[in-house]
């Protein structure tokens, strides 16, 4: 029957479509699923997949080399164990008005990443650029307060154009850092402290991404990391990595069970690391 199939060029295109196309079939389905089971229609939330959560920690084992793989893990481990942020943020979510554009199921996909790094790093000053909800916010905020009862004080700006950004982040979060708002390259000239880590999260188109690695290039720290969350998309981060003789590596999500492709983790870091 193959044979027979092979021989006859549209049918072989035909069954060739077939082929490819069950590549993508299962999306349809988990669309359907999505539109009936999540409130979300934008910046996406979704579990990772356990190999890729595996992916991320041997990853940043290469960038942090005298970090072993067990202290990285124990972060993963701290966060996704941690019922109180879960529990205040579902608590944040149902007080709000913004409750039917949110799931209650709480996941922090690639943010995962932007706590493991805090953790590791042990910033003084985090900057996060676009806060959203603010989960983002509370995920860094969180790891900060870790932080602190380890020894390390740190302090978290986001910065958001949207007057009504940031809802998640309020009560004890808000002790250690706060939101700046209005146009990001505005807020980041305004910043004077050096920046240890900072997360790209704001304007995504790609020149305005680069506006603010130029903006806050003056602003790093020695050992500073940026996150692009923009990477998976454009080749900025990359090109300032290029430009300013820094490494530059990308984690790329697998969502567990979700249509969405993932987006990624661009980490631009000091050759000296
Ligand atoms: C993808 S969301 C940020 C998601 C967030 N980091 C998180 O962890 O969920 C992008 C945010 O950037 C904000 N934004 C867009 N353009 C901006 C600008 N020029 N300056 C500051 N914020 C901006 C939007 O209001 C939006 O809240």
């Amino acid at each position: 029957m193959k044979k027979f199939i092979k021989k006859i060029k549209l049918i072989r295109r035909l069954y060739d479509i077939y082929i490819a196309s069950r590549y993508f079939n299962h999306k349809y389905f988990q669309i359907i699923k999505w539109a009936f089971n999540s409130n979300e229609d934008t910046n996406y939330t979704y579990n990772l997949s356990n190999k890729n959560k595996l992916e991320l920690l041997k990853l940043f084992e290469i960038i942090f080399k005298n970090i072993n793989y067990e202290e990285i893990k124990y972060y993963l481990d701290e966060i996704e164990n941690d019922h109180d942020i879960i529990k205040d943020i579902k608590t944040r979510i149902l007080n709000s008005k913004y409750k039917n554009f949110t799931d209650l199921e709480v996941n922090f996909s690639r943010r995962l990443g932007w706590y493991i790094c805090v953790r590791i790093l042990k910033p003084k000053t985090v900057v996060e650029t676009g806060v959203d909800k603010g989960l983002g916010s509370l995920v860094i905020t969180k790891a900060l307060m870790k932080n602190k009862e380890d020894g390390c004080s740190g302090y978290y700006y986001g910065t958001d154009i949207n007057p009504d950004a940031g809802y998640l982040f309020s009560g004890n979060y808000k002790k250690f850092g706060k939101i700046l708002y209005g146009d990001s390259i505005k807020s980041l000239k305004k910043i004077e402290k050096e920046i240890d880590l900072f997360i790209n999260d704001s304007d995504h188109s790609a020149d305005y991404e680069y506006s603010e690695y130029q903006t806050i290039r003056n602003k790093l720290s020695k050992n500073a990391i940026i996150l692009g969350d923009n990477s998976h998309v454009t080749d900025r981060l990359l090109k300032f990595s290029i430009e300013n003789k820094r490494n530059y590596i990308i984690f790329k999500e697998e969502p567990l069970n979700h249509w969405y492709p993932g987006a990624g983790i661009g980490i631009s870091y000091p050759r000296n690391k």
